[in-house]
């Protein structure tokens, strides 16, 4: 498929950092490190989020369990004043990649693309 050809080219891209050609840049995550190494995460999210996989599949090496409210959580960047940017916006870090693959995941149609607000002591 094109798209798994796509993938390639682009885990080769991240292999190499500094070939940036027109690849899209992606915002920085938070938190220190993904569910699974970054070469992984660009092989393998796609079996470890859809529905109706077997658990199996829903896990990658180390065993972590891909859920998508945490991909978000960890991947909406911020504006300036702190309010989360939809991961699926033009530039973010979801859409970036998928519009240069041309993919186009329905999940956001449900799925919230912005991490729900958390009670935090006042700040
Ligand atoms: C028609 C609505 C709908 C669509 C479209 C949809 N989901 Fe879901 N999804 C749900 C519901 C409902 C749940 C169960 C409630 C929950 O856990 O948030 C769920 C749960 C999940 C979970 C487990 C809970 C979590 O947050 O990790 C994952 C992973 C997931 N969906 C991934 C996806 C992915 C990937 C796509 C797109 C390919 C997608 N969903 C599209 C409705 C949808
Ligand atoms: C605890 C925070 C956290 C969670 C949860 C998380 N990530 Fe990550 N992710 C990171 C960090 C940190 C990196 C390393 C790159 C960076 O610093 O931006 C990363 C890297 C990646 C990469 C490789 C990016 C690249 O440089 O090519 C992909 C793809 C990815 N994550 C997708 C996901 C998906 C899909 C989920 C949900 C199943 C998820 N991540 C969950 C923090 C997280
Ligand atoms: C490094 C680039 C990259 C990043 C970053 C990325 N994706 Fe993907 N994603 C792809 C590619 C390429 C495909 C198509 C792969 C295929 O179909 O085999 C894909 C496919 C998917 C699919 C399956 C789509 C379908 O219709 O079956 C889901 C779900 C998905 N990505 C979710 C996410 C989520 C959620 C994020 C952000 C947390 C994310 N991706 C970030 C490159 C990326």
């Amino acid at each position: 498929m094109l798209a798994r050809l796509l993938l390639g080219v682009l885990m080769m891209a991240g292999a190499a950092a500094s070939f940036a050609a027109d690849l899209p840049t992606l915002p920085k995550a938070k938190g220190e490190a993904c569910i699974e190494a970054s070469a992984t995460m660009r092989r393998d999210h796609p079996d470890m989020l859809r529905h109706q996989r077997d658990d199996t599949l829903r896990q990658g090496i180390r065993g972590a369990k891909a859920s998508l409210k945490e991909c978000v959580a960890c991947h909406a960047a911020e504006t300036t004043e702190g309010r989360a940017i939809p991961v699926n916006d033009p530039g973010q870090f979801c859409q970036s990649c998928h519009a240069y693959a041309a993919v186009k995941p329905d999940c956001f149609e449900c799925h919230a693309t912005t991490p729900k607000p958390v009670k935090e002591a006042s700040r």
